[in-house]
């Protein structure tokens, strides 16, 4: 254990600005941010010079897998590789086995976290065609939010009972977060599919099958009835230019819906799927790339307000099969998060400040997470320490999610991370995890 911990001359990255500073770390909390403090005694120091300090990621879309599906990683795994992408925080989805769709499983799964993870933790509560009473019954500030599979994905959630969505919406005092992907027209278009390629369908189809019309009919759905209950929504993982005329540009205080993009979303296009095949088979699909650029544009005029991972771990062997039907849905991205969104910084496509307010600001505000998403003095000490300018190329061999393998596998990144902290423990630095055990319980402040 560290106690107290200097972090000198970083280019901290904060509240929409950058300025040079110190930032002392006391226990688990920001203790002063200030130019030129000197080292207490004992003190680790930090020789920031060449990095940016960034408050640590708050993913607020992950599968860890646990209980039920641990081949493929669990709560311990999954965690330590998400500090390795410089996440702190993470909340995690209810697609487990069981399902998190009782009070009782999602109790049973804060006892699984406790003081397994190297990250913060929440959980989400699983909307189901029948578990409305249970879900009224849940209390605020258990769970972070509730997710609705609006569209079949892994796992058997599909909400597809129209006045059942209508009482969630209705019922929900916490924000409700939905997959949207209507399902008679992906299963119409598979059909299609399954004409024409028989046996045979290729990767490249899959855009296709879970197609514009899919994401488009769901969501729209989703914001009408938000608009009808007044429920704060949170779209996740948006895939499309058309969907992007449902949401409004702005800051996100106050904003009642509001939309989220995925790392892999912003990397990959449809041009990937000859190359990397169901690899990036994913739910909803890597599109052609014109979606891509729309989703960047959105990403920068506050359309939409937040970027995660939906981090979703298989097996080699059920992704690698060849054929498409049964390969699984799902990439591992967490170890890769900041680095991957990076890129559109060195790029020059988002601007830092922008990067930091989706990664960090904006999902501590959306969900009310109490004193993390920002650096400030008092607040948990979350930090990221990230060299921007050292290109380097992600290998499998490097990987600290159980499943062994990485999408990125020999691309080149230019930002990576130094250190992680957590709570004021050095969780990650010099390539290796150091504490397994600091992540917390996040608390909301909800009244
Ligand atoms: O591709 C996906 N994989 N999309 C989802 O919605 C679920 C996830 C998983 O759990 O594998």
């Amino acid at each position: 254990m560290t106690d107290t911990v200097l972090i000198k001359n970083a280019m901290l990255v904060n509240e929409g600005r950058q300025r040079r500073t110190d930032v002392l770390v006391k226990n688990d909390r920001i203790e002063r941010i200030d130019a030129n403090i000197s080292a207490p005694e004992r003190a680790k120091v930090i020789d920031a010079d060449s990095l940016l300090l960034l408050p640590g990621m708050i993913d607020d879309q992950v599968h860890f897998r646990e209980p039920g599906l641990t081949q493929k990683g669990d709560l311990a795994s999954e965690s330590a590789a998400a500090v390795a992408g410089g996440i702190t925080s993470f909340m995690e989805m209810p697609n487990t086995s069981p399902t998190t769709t009782t009070r009782q499983a999602l109790a049973d799964k804060y006892v699984m976290a406790e003081g397994r993870c190297a990250a913060n933790y929440a959980f989400y509560f699983g909307g189901s065609n029948d578990n409305i009473e249970e879900l009224r019954r849940l209390p605020a500030t258990d769970a972070c939010g509730i997710k609705v599979f609006m569209g079949a994905s892994t796992g058997n959630m599909l909400v597809d009972d129209e006045e059942v969505l209508e009482k969630i919406f209705a019922a929900a005092e916490i924000p409700v977060t939905t997959h949207c992907e209507h399902t008679p027209t992906i299963l119409q278009n598979l059909e299609q599919a399954t004409q024409r390629f028989g046996k045979d369908i290729p990767a490249s189809a899959h855009p296709e099958i879970r197609s514009v019309e899919a994401c488009l009919k769901s969501s729209k759905l989703a914001v009408s009835l938000a608009e009808k209950f007044g429920t704060r929504l949170h779209v996740l993982h948006l895939t499309t230019a058309e969907e992007m005329a449902l949401f409004k540009p702005g800051d996100m205080p106050g904003k009642q819906i509001t939309a989220e993009v995925c790392v892999h979303h912003l990397h990959f296009t449809a041009d990937d799927y000859a190359e990397l095949g169901n690899q990036i088979k994913c739910n909803p699909a890597v599109k052609a790339p014109r979606h891509r650029e729309a989703l960047l544009e959105a990403v920068n005029d506050g359309r939409i307000d937040i970027i995660a991972t939906d981090h979703a771990p298989h097996l080699p062997s059920e992704k690698n099969s060849g054929n498409y039907i049964t390969d699984a849905a799902g990439l591992p991205l967490a170890q890769h998060a900041l680095p991957c969104a990076y890129e559109h910084v060195h790029a020059g496509r988002i601007s830092i400040e922008r990067l930091v307010q989706m990664t960090s600001h904006n999902p501590a505000l959306r969900f009310q997470v109490s004193e993390r998403g920002f650096v400030r003095e008092g607040y948990f000490a979350d930090l990221v320490l990230l060299r921007p300018d050292s290109p380097w190329t992600v290998s499998d061999d490097q990987c600290l999610s159980r499943c062994g393998w990485t999408p990125f596998s020999g691309q080149r990144f230019h930002g990576s991370i130094h250190t992680t902290l957590v709570n004021g423990q050095i969780v990650y630095s010099g390539n290796k995890i150091h504490n397994r055990h600091s992540g917390q319980r996040l608390v909301f402040d909800r009244h």
